[in-house]
């Protein structure tokens, strides 16, 4: 039966969003000939639940604009904000709120989270133990604490934070699927294993983890137990096979000295310690400077970090252009590195007329073909045997082989270069190369 009031309907669409029932609730609002300010913030939340961000941000911002101290549907709107890839705005919101509220869970919840999007990983750490303080622990705190800490390369520290979590929820699927690289930089493959065959088996679990796997057991050579998982979990959700499809890329040129990792921090300092040859130490992709720190920490030489600040010149999969801004804001970075801020395009040409030589290391977090093509095709001729390569984002995304992927074949079949892959971390798409 159609409810006649417009509180009866939202009452209805307020209880199908509690269910998750997004689609149902936005139908229902939708037929209502004016929404309220509650019908707005609703309609914003339902298209939030079903990930359609413009729509949700403009009911959730009309909602917010007819009643300003509304921190619920606030909250939602910064939630919006974070998702559709602007946590800056989100940030802006949110501290305001948790400024005079510290013991306000979700305003927190939601800070912690755009922080994290926006790669400031010690802030949301900081903000839960501020919440802790105020006695507000949740699940979700716990889970960004354990997301942060592994972003920063604190496995050990992320595995702990993780455990406290699914000791707290044992169904929780996410939880046992972050876990498992954790466990892997810090335990054993086995343990890993072990924590991705829970997520797999908790209700709703995402076929992503059975592509993982399959992928974990191609690198080892368990070609059975990869076959099982092709033709039986995984033989439905063919639109998961991108990471396998990655991984056989790699296998003809796997080195005999391959090993495999869980954690972004751990591969580079790896890759830097592998890198023998003296030369030039570069990082195209600095962002908040996470990976610049471990690279910088682990080459004991001037390293130089080569960033726009103002994000990804062209759009990149779902990530729209401008995605990874720091808004021109240049992060704080250890004393031996020197940031160029620019397009590289305008900045790495004069930089390598006054740097002669070889490169040691270089790392390519630049995600998009143009960007890794440019870098590439300027370091033709500073490549020696010996240089080491880090590409992020290289395989395992659904358009991976149209980027850094692609990028670097076409420079290695114009260049006649041979090569090996000698590390590869699958949960964070990066490759470490050595030039043959
Ligand atoms: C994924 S982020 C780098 C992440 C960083 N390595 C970290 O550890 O967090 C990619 C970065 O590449 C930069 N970028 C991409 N293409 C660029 C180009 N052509 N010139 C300058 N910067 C570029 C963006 O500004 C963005 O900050």
């Amino acid at each position: 039966m159609e409810p006649a009031v417009a509180s009866d309907c939202e009452d209805m669409a307020g209880g199908m969003i509690a269910a998750k029932r997004y689609r149902a609730a936005r139908r229902l609002l939708m037929g209502q000939e004016v929404l309220t300010r509650n019908g707005h913030a609703l309609l914003g939340r339902a298209y939030l639940g079903m990930k359609d961000y413009e729509p949700a941000l403009h009911h959730l911002g009309v909602a917010a604009e007819m009643d300003p101290d509304d921190l619920e549907t606030l909250i939602h709107l910064a939630r919006a904000c974070t998702a559709s890839g602007r946590p800056h705005t989100a940030i802006r919101m949110l501290e305001r709120v948790t400024a005079t509220r510290p013991d306000h869970a979700e305003a927190c919840e939601a800070l912690a989270g755009a922080y994290r999007r926006d790669a400031r990983y010690a802030d949301a750490i900081q903000l839960v133990k501020a919440a802790e303080a105020a006695e507000v622990r949740t699940g979700q705190l716990l889970y960004e604490e354990a997301m942060c800490l592994h972003a920063l390369g604190e496995a050990a520290g992320a595995l702990v934070v993780w455990d406290k979590l699914l000791d707290l929820d044992g169904g929780l699927a996410a939880g046992w699927f972050q876990s498992h690289a954790a466990a892997l930089q810090v335990v054993s493959l086995d343990e890993a294993l072990r924590r991705l065959r829970r997520a797999a088996e908790c209700h709703g679990a995402n076929g992503k983890y059975w592509a993982f796997l399959a992928a974990y057991a191609i690198f080892v050579g368990d070609e059975e137990e990869a076959a099982a998982i092709a033709a039986g979990p995984l033989a439905a959700r063919p639109h998961h096979s991108a990471l396998i499809d990655g991984v056989r890329a790699l296998l003809p040129h796997l080195s005999a000295d391959f090993r495999l990792f869980g954690c972004s921090g751990h591969l580079l300092r790896h890759a830097v310690a592998a890198a023998g040859q003296a030369g030039l130490v570069l990082e195209f992709g600095v962002r908040r400077g996470t990976s610049t720190t471990h690279i910088a920490e682990a080459a004991g030489q001037p390293v130089h970090g080569f960033d726009s600040f103002e994000g990804l010149p062209e759009g990149w999969g779902s990530q729209p252009q401008g995605s990874f801004t720091t808004e021109l804001e240049l992060p704080p970075v250890p004393a031996n590195v020197t940031l160029h801020a620019g397009w590289f395009e305008d900045t790495l040409a004069p930089f390598l007329a006054g740097h002669p030589g070889p490169v040691r290391f270089v790392n390519i977090d630049c995600d998009i073909y143009s960007s890794a093509r440019t870098v590439l095709t300027g370091l033709a001729d500073r490549l020696r045997p010996g240089s080491i390569l880090v590409f992020d984002e290289y395989i395992g995304n659904q358009t991976w082989h149209e980027h850094e992927y692609k990028a670097f074949q076409e420079f290695v079949a114009e260049h006649g270069t041979r090569y090996e892959y000698f590390a590869a971390c699958p949960f964070t798409r990066q490759v470490a190369v050595r030039i043959l």
